[in-house]
C-alpha cells in the first residue's frame, strides 16, 4: 500500500492538471447546443482511462455516450467484480453573472478548485480513476475486477443508461456498484451514505386568453393566468410545511429512534445552517429537525415560475398562459408513479374553470434505502477511516441518484454511496467547486477500498 500511497501524494499536480482539462468541456446536458461538448467530454475520457491502462470503449446511445472502461481481466478470475458509476455530464452554469470566474476556466483558489462539475460529479470520479492508475503504475496487484460506467444524462434523469443496462446486463454483473456523487459533512466526517430521495417532476401550466391581452381593455372580465397558477400552487402546501396532496404521506417510512438519534449527532446547528444560506429564518415541516427535513422527509419545491412580461420596464398585459416547473423529493417507501397519479388527481379538482389546466410529468426516481451494515459497508468504513483519518458516519442523502434503483433491479447490486462533496461546494450553484484534499482523500479511500472489499 505504502507504494500506491507514495504514487497518489507524487502526482497530485499532474492529477490537477488532469481534472482541469476534464473540467474544461462544458458537458451540460440540459442544453442541446452543448451535444458536441459533452461527446468531446466523452472521447477525452475514454482516451485518458486507455492512458491509465484501462480497457475502455465509448458506447455510443440515444443521447449522450457512455463509457466503458475495464481493468484486465485474467482468465478464470474469481476475483470479486465491482461496477464505479460516475457522470461527466453538469448542471448549466446559468445564471453566468455570478460567477467570479468562468465556470469553464478551472480557477485554483487556497485548496479549492472552482468550475462547473468540479465536484458533481468530475472530481469525484476521477479520483476513482487516479487510485486505479497508481495501482497500475506501482505494479500493484488490484484484488477485484473493475468496471467504470461513466455516463454523460445523469443530470437529466439517466433515461439511456436504464436501457443500456438492461442490454448489457451480463457484462455489468457485479457484486457491488460503487458512487463517489455525494457529500460528506466535513472533512473530518467522511460518510457512507445508506439514503437517497427520490423524485417525481412537473411542469404545470395553465392556458387563459388566446394571446396576451391589453389589460385596461379587457383586465376584469378574464381570469389572469398568473394570478390563477399563484393561488393553485399556494393551496399546495400548508402553513405548517404539510403537502396537501391526498394521500401524499401515505407510503412514508417513519424514521427509527435510532435513526433520529443518529442524524442529532452530525455537526452543525441552525444557527451556522441559516446563515450559510443566507435566509432570515429557517423553515421546513413541523415537528422535524433541519437534518430530517432536508434527508429524510417529502418535500415539494417550485423550480420555476414563467409567465408574462419579464424584460425591461413595465408592459399592461394579461399573459396568456402561466407555467412552474415543480419537483416532489420522496422518501422511502413512496413511488413516483403513485405521486404522479395523486398530483394529477389533485391539481384537476383544484384547477378553476376559468383557465385550462397542463400538466406533465417528467422524470422520476425510487427513492433508496439500503442496509448500511453489509459485509460492502464495513469495508467502505474501513477505507473511509484509513483514507480522512476520522471514524465516519453514517449518512441519509436529500439529493436523488436516480440510476441506483436501476443497478438494484437490472443488476440486483446494492450502492456503496462514498461522498467526497463538502456542504459549500456550490454543487448546482454559480462557484461550483472541489476541495483538492477532498481529491487526494478521496483517491487514497479508493485505492483501500479495493483491499478492503477484495478481502486482503
Ligand atoms: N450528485 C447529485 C446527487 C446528490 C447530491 C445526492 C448531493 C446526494 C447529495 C446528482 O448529480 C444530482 O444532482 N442529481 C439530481 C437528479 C435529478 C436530476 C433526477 C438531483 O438530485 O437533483
Ligand atoms: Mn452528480
Amino acid at each position: 500500500m505504502q507504494k500506491i500511497i507514495n504514487y497518489l501524494r507524487e502526482n497530485q499536480s499532474r492529477f490537477v492538471e488532469e481534472l482541469s482539462d476534464y473540467i474544461r468541456f462544458p458537458s451540460v446536458s440540459a442544453q442541446a447546443e452543448h451535444r458536441g461538448d459533452l461527446k468531446a467530454c466523452a472521447e477525452w475520457l475514454v482516451q485518458h482511462c486507455r492512458k491509465i491502462g484501462l480497457q475502455a470503449r465509448l458506447c455510443p446511445t440515444a443521447g449522450n455516450p457512455i463509457i466503458i472502461a475495464k481493468t484486465p481481466r485474467q482468465k478464470s478470475s474469481k476475483r470479486p467484480h465491482y461496477l464505479v458509476y460516475g457522470h461527466y455530464d453538469v448542471q448549466p452554469a446559468e445564471p453566468f453573472e455570478l460567477w467570479k470566474s468562468p465556470p469553464f476556466e478551472p480557477r485554483i483558489a487556497g485548496r479549492s478548485l472552482f468550475a462547473r462539475g468540479a465536484c458533481d460529479n468530475k472530481g469525484q470520479n476521477l479520483a476513482h480513476l487516479k487510485a486505479v492508475e497508481a495501482y497500475f503504475k506501482t505494479g500493484s496487484e488490484l484484488p477485484c475486477d473493475l468496471t467504470f460506467v461513466i455516463e454523460g444524462e445523469e443530470e437529466v434523469g439517466s433515461k439511456n443508461l436504464a436501457t443500456f443496462l438492461k442490454q448489457n446486463r451480463a457484462e455489468l454483473h457485479c457484486d457491488a456498484v460503487v458512487i463517489s456523487d455525494t457529500g460528506m459533512p466535513s472533512p473530518k466526517h467522511p460518510a457512507l451514505t445508506y439514503s437517497l430521495r427520490g423524485i417525481a417532476a412537473f411542469e404545470v401550466t395553465l392556458h387563459g386568453p388566446s394571446r396576451d391581452l391589453h389589460s385596461g381593455i379587457f383586465g376584469g372580465s378574464v381570469e389572469n393566468p398568473a394570478m390563477a397558477l399563484c393561488q393553485l400552487l399556494a393551496k399546495l402546501r400548508d402553513k405548517n410545511g404539510r403537502i396537501t396532496v391526498p394521500g401524499f404521506y401515505d407510503d412514508v417510512a417513519p424514521l427509527s429512534a435510532y435513526e433520529k438519534k443518529q442524524l442529532a449527532r452530525l455537526p452543525g446547528n441552525d444557527k451556522a445552517y441559516r446563515k450559510f444560506l443566507g435566509v432570515p429564518q429557517l423553515f421546513g415541516e413541523r415537528g422535524f429537525t433541519s437534518t430530517e427535513r432536508r434527508t429524510a422527509r417529502p418535500t415539494l419545491e417550485i423550480n420555476g415560475l414563467t409567465s408574462g412580461y419579464q424584460g425591461e420596464g413595465s408592459k399592461t398585459i394579461i399573459p396568456a398562459w402561466a407555467r412552474a416547473k415543480l419537483t416532489f423529493r420522496l422518501v422511502p417507501n413512496q413511488s413516483p408513479a403513485k405521486i404522479v397519479k395523486a398530483v394529477r388527481q389533485y391539481l384537476s379538482r383544484l384547477c378553476p374553470p376559468t383557465v385550462r389546466l397542463e400538466l406533465t410529468a417528467g422524470h422520476g426516481a425510487e427513492p433508496y434505502l439500503v442496509s448500511p451494515t453489509s459485509r460492502e459497508a464495513q469495508a467502505a468504513l474501513r477505507a473511509l477511516k484509513a483514507a480522512f483519518g476520522y471514524e465516519p458516519v453514517l449518512l441519509r442523502e436529500g439529493g436523488s441518484i436516480p440510476i441506483v434503483n436501476d443497478f438494484k433491479k437490472q443488476l440486483r447490486a446494492d450502492t456503496l454511496l462514498l461522498g467526497l462533496a463538502l456542504p459549500d461546494d456550490n454543487a448546482h450553484s454559480p462557484n461550483e467547486k472541489f476541495d483538492l484534499d477532498c481529491f487526494a482523500k478521496g483517491q487514497l479511500m479508493s485505492a483501500h477500498l479495493w483491499r478492503e472489499l477484495g478481502g486482503n
